[in-house]
């Protein structure tokens, strides 16, 4: 049987790289995403990675812009074939309290981080649905499940994620089609580190693990829950944040 093909958007960012890594070891045939623009970054990324011993097709698309998901997937299913593992895992912050919140900061988080989800699952569940097995797994955040200071666009748009995913989990039980969540904690990532030093001492002071979670730490739940025999867990969300929050 040819390799599972497996697409994971914003595959170059801080936790997208793990996931590829993982859901290749796995034996996926693995497609990552990047924003269109960062066409040089993506080059380099995806030859470090062929060094690294892993092959990884790399392809613009803006998981905010319907139209170009669209274009992608098919691209995609009639250039490689059917896409059995979505991880929408792409991803943007735009902090600030909601007294200082522009409208585009507002707009421009949920679009990427909710909207896309349905921008690139809706063109191809059908299809999945169709063949009898998927594996979706929707990046939420643990300030999706308890609200965080400065984060009102972000904190909605990963909730969000929440009903989107029970709702079409409930589409797909009985076509083989699992969808999940996963929802990491505070990872060492390059958008966590952007949070003001003091400010995000104060949160790791508040981790029971004590420290930062590792990309790897997520990719783990990542490949858990898109494994071929994984298919009676849907429509759950699995909470990696260091015991950091209990729901
Ligand atoms: N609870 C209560 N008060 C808080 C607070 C909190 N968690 N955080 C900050 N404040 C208070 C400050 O003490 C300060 O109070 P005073 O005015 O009385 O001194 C006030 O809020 C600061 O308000 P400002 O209007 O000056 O805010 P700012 O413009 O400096 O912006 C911020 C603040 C951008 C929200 C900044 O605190 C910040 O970046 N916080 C971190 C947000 C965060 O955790 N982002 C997560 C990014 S990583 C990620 O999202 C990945 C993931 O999934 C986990």
């Amino acid at each position: 049987m040819s390799k599972r093909i497996a697409l994971v958007t914003g595959a170059n960012g801080g936790l997208g790289e793990s996931m590829c890594k993982a859901l290749h070891d796995q034996g996926r045939q693995v497609i990552g995403t990047y924003l269109p623009g960062q066409e040089e970054a993506a080059t380099a990324w995806q030859q470090a990675m062929q060094e690294a011993g892993y092959t990884i097709e790399m392809r613009a698309v803006d998981v905010a812009d319907f139209n170009d998901c669209q274009r992608l997937l098919t691209e995609i299913e009639s250039e490689v074939g059917p896409i059995d593992v979505l991880v929408n895992n792409a991803g943007i912050t735009r902090d600030a309290p909601l007294k200082k919140m522009a409208a585009e900061q507002w707009q421009a988080v949920i679009q990427t981080n909710l909207n896309s989800m349905f921008n690139m699952t809706q063109p191809i569940f059908a299809a999945m649905c169709e063949r009898g097995f998927g594996r979706i797994v929707n990046i939420s955040s643990l300030n999706g499940e308890k609200g965080q200071f400065g984060q009102a666009n972000y904190s909605a748009a990963k909730a969000g994620i929440y009903g989107f995913t029970k709702a079409i989990a409930q589409e797909g039980a009985r076509k083989g089609v699992t969808v999940n969540a996963v929802s990491p904690g505070y990872i060492d990532t390059p958008m966590v580190r952007q949070v003001p030093e003091k400010v995000l001492d104060s949160i790791v002071q508040g981790i029971p693990v004590g420290r930062l979670g590792q990309p790897e730490e997520i990719a783990r739940a990542v490949a858990f829950l898109t494994a071929d025999d994984a298919g009676f867990i849907t429509g759950t969300n699995m909470s990696v944040n260091g015991g950091q929050y209990m729901a």
